[in-house]
């Protein structure tokens, strides 16, 4: 067997990972009324191996925080309760699991929120994207922007949630300042036009991401605390006018507080002599980041271990593909050929189909 560098072991933190492949947090919209289920004990099983990290869907840490159907909370005891068995069944194959949390900000509508109320963002510029990436009608009002007084508050639930993770038998958790939700809405300039402390420089842009992760460091510990970040996409109409000295100021800011890790994803793919391939914009961040690195968007295993053996990165995490293959580690390890995703049921509520059925390697 050819020795693969995705297939060494890494120490991260207090963490001693076997491999290198990571589970990437994924939405799966399958958490009825918020509430965990029985069936994400089964999902988040079949993907865990000895030493190897997963990350789950993104789950909110108020009621204000959501907007999309049946995604999961860490808000109430209720979730803490439900998340246990879940946590329990990964730990017992040898896995580590971080809780992803996100406040969706104005990617929400009034639907989701409590007594109908506007979702809140750091402006009031709305989504105007009409479209979905699945083709899907896109209606977002316009969001209420927060004033200084309610920030204390998001923070402060964001701590809470951490606690609430961490009493669920969670080893850590990552915040998802990523992908156009609220933390992004305020880092980036395409989105934040706040006069405030909040608002402006490249310092008071960051000041509510990094309150949110010092707040989360005080309560559950540095060494259990990742971060998200891409400050290459426009997701969700969230981009910022210089998206490297974004990225590096991040890195540098998030590297004193000795965070477990930094996770960043790449820009969007490209097509180059009709092949799709990664811009591997990722590298001064990783650069000016002092602890353990996570790449991810659109890696393979070639891509992978390619990147792995460069130093570009210690870790790499794989969405759609460790989705479609529970075994994906030793798919990897065997090079044996991948089922490929369908996208059709990504957001699907069955609690078996396209989520929990997809097929193992025969023995
Ligand atoms: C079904 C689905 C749900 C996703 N949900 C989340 C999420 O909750 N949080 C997040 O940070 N990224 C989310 N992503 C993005 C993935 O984590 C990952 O960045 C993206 O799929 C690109 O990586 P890949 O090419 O390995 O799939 C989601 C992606 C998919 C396909």
């Amino acid at each position: 067997m050819e020795a693969q560098p995705l297939l060494t072991p890494y120490q991260m933190g207090r963490f001693q990972l076997a491999h290198r492949i990571v589970m990437a947090p994924m939405t799966r919209s399958r958490s009825y009324g918020n509430v965990p289920q029985p069936h994400a004990a089964l999902y988040y099983s079949q993907r865990a191996t000895k030493g190897g990290l997963l990350i789950t869907e993104a789950t909110g840490v108020s009621d204000t925080s959501q907007g999309y159907p049946e995604t999961p909370g860490v808000w109430t005891e209720e979730h803490v309760e439900a998340w246990k068995p879940i946590v329990d069944a990964v730990h017992a194959k040898g896995g580590i699991f971080f809780c992803q949390m996100w406040h969706c900000g104005r990617a929400s509508d009034d639907s989701y929120q409590p007594n109908g109320q506007t979702p809140v963002s750091s402006s009031d510029r709305r989504i105007t994207l009409e479209v979905g990436e699945g083709g899907e009608p896109l209606n977002y009002p316009t969001p209420r922007k927060l004033t200084l007084e309610e920030i204390p508050q998001i923070v402060n639930d964001f701590r809470l949630a951490a606690r609430n993770a961490i009493n669920a038998g969670f080893d850590g958790i990552e915040v998802h300042a990523a992908n156009g939700y609220l933390i992004e809405q305020f880092l980036k300039d395409g989105v934040n036009d706040r006069a405030d402390k909040y608002g402006g420089s490249l310092e008071n842009r960051a000041r509510f991401c990094l309150e949110i992760v010092q707040a989360i460091i005080d309560e559950i510990g540095a060494d259990r605390v990742g971060v998200r970040l891409s400050p290459f996409l426009d997701l969700l109409q969230c981009s910022d006018s210089n998206p490297d000295a974004l990225a590096v100021y991040m890195a540098e800011a998030l590297s004193k507080l000795n965070i477990a890790y930094l996770h960043g994803i790449e820009p969007r793919m490209v097509r180059v002599d009709g092949k799709m391939m990664i811009p591997h914009a990722l590298l001064p961040m990783k650069k000016a980041f002092k602890g353990t690195f996570i790449v991810s968007g659109g890696y393979d295993r070639e891509e992978g271990n390619k990147v792995v053996a460069e130093g570009y990165t210690d870790l790499v995490a794989f969405g759609r593909r460790f989705l479609a293959n529970p075994d994906l580690p030793k798919r990897f390890e065997l090079n044996a050929p991948l089922t490929k995703y369908d996208r059709s049921t990504f957001y699907t509520q069955d609690p078996v189909v396209g989520y929990t059925d997809y097929p193992f390697l025969q023995a």
